[in-house]
């Protein structure tokens, strides 16, 4: 803007407009206004108290700095349109207020620091978020899961009904993708845990400067390690990217297990009117929108975290321009996740199973083909033999247009003589394949079977407790 010398202007350098307005940052980093506004008070205090300046100069930036801060949180201090970027904005803003003084702030800094620090701080918060959103999510679904405990319903390989199981272990198994999520997400917050003010661009200073104190005012564990690696490093963003893609990728597929369930084709279940969208031309329409706009967004995350890794692909160390682009990708996948994780809870809230639909689809389809050839398994038959025979009493059962359970003995003796040798009859097998006998036999650690699932449920309910945060 003419008029306004930039941070690294003595006299004005007639940048020319167009490329003015192309290198600034500020329509997208005004968002770090508050984080900066804390780093640069946190920066100079310790200015102040390592007498890299005089304490009356480092007390008037810290008051002005707080009443900068006071002002941003209430919405009264938007940055001056002419800015570079926020940074810029902030220490310009304070020799306004200060003169002379706020000129001093800058020392032993770069906004390269700034930049990093900044980002790290947001994705403090954005960590966190996300980790909460997910635990509401598992929390939805553990609710869901508790109701359906003996919900039965096939599950799938190659969408294909394979063997018995119920609702609610399907529900869980998502809750153990979620629960590494959580994990994801925690254990790239812990690695982003230090502060890399005191960077002083690329190679440090020679100041006196308190890097520890510094990073203990602002709440992280420690410094970073290497000046230059810390004022180059995106890392963080794009681990915040790469957990949020993995599990968007999560959501996504469950997504389209919803909108598979909720159509007629399955009928597994319907999706609450709150949660489910009409046509404006076809009144008989209930539609899927909340889960199929979770899907596309899962595209656009995706779309960050290559944007945030190609970026970065080139860059010799340390700071280069290419960098400021990192903000509006983690910006969007933040944005992004704060619509997403609450209405897939309130998805996964509106669900409406239908069990018998569910127990429908067990009927037909030989689910329990896998539970006879264990039969015999526990009747000492090898399991390639037992397989054998189980394959050609679902062939049997399959041309006379009935289930396992049907079959007579007669049908068991065409099927092999394995049968026999193993001592099965067919008025055995009724109990034996019901779908709630070969699910509760499935009581292994990581079964489906009802002991386990109540197990599981509480162990996760105990693990959301202990991590929600709010
Ligand atoms: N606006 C810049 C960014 O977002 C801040 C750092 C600028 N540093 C510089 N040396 N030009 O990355």
């Amino acid at each position: 803007m003419p008029g306004v010398l930039r941070l690294w202007e003595t006299s004005p350098s007639g940048l020319d407009p167009r490329v003015d307005a192309f290198l600034s940052s500020l329509s997208v980093d005004s968002r770090l206004l508050e984080v900066d506004l804390e780093g640069s008070t946190a920066h100079a205090a310790m200015l102040g108290s390592a007498g890299v300046i005089p304490a009356s100069w480092s007390g008037a930036l810290t008051s002005a700095l707080s009443s900068m801060l006071a002002d941003a949180r209430a919405g009264t201090l938007s940055p001056d349109v002419g800015a570079e970027d926020v940074h810029s904005f902030i220490e310009q803003e304070l020799t306004r207020r200060l003169g002379d003084t706020g000129k001093a702030v800058h020392a032993g800094r770069s906004r390269n620091d700034q930049v990093a620090l900044d980002v790290r701080l947001y994705l403090r918060t954005a960590f966190r978020e996300a980790r909460d959103g997910i635990l509401d999510v598992m929390g939805a679904l553990c609710d869901l899961a508790s109701a359906h405990v003996e919900t039965y319903m096939p599950a799938y390989t190659h969408m294909r009904r394979a063997q018995p199981s119920t609702l609610a272990f399907h529900l869980l198994a998502w809750c153990a993708a979620l629960e590494r999520d959580y994990g994801r997400f925690a254990d790239a917050a812990a690695r982003a845990d230090e502060c890399p003010l005191g960077s002083a661009a690329v190679a440090g200073s020679g100041l006196p400067l308190n890097r520890e104190a510094v990073a203990n005012a602002l709440g992280f564990k420690q410094p970073t390690r290497n000046a230059m690696d810390s004022t180059g490093d995106r890392d963080a963003c794009v681990e915040y990217a790469s957990a949020a893609a993995t599990l968007l990728m999560h959501l996504s597929r469950f997504c389209e297990e919803i909108i598979l369930w909720s159509g007629a084709e399955f009928g597994f279940m319907d999706i609450a009117d709150e949660c489910s969208t009409g046509s404006s031309i076809m009144p008989q329409k209930r539609n899927p929108d909340v889960a199929e706009l979770i899907r596309g967004k899962t595209g656009r995350v995706y779309g960050s975290l290559v944007a945030l890794l190609t970026l970065q692909k080139g860059l010799p160390l340390g700071y280069d321009r290419d960098l400021q682009e990192d903000k509006a990708a983690v910006f969007d996948v933040h944005d992004t996740l704060a619509g997403v994780l609450p209405a897939f809870t309130a998805l996964v809230e509106a669900l409406r199973p239908k069990p018998a639909a569910m127990a429908a689809a067990l009927e037909t389809g030989f689910a329990e083909a896998t539970d006879l050839a264990e039969l015999l398994v526990a009747k000492g038959v090898p399991f390639r033999d037992g397989y054998a025979a189980t394959k050609i009493a679902v062939s049997i059962a399959s041309a006379k247009g009935t289930s396992l359970a049907d079959l007579d003995d007669d049908d068991l003796a065409k099927a092999t003589g394995v049968f026999a040798k193993a001592g099965i009859k067919a008025a055995d097998l009724a109990e034996y394949l019901k779908p709630a006998a070969c699910v509760a036999r499935r009581s292994i650690t990581g079964g489906p079977a009802p002991v386990r699932v109540k197990e599981e449920l509480q162990r996760l309910r105990a693990f959301i407790n202990l991590h929600l945060s709010r």
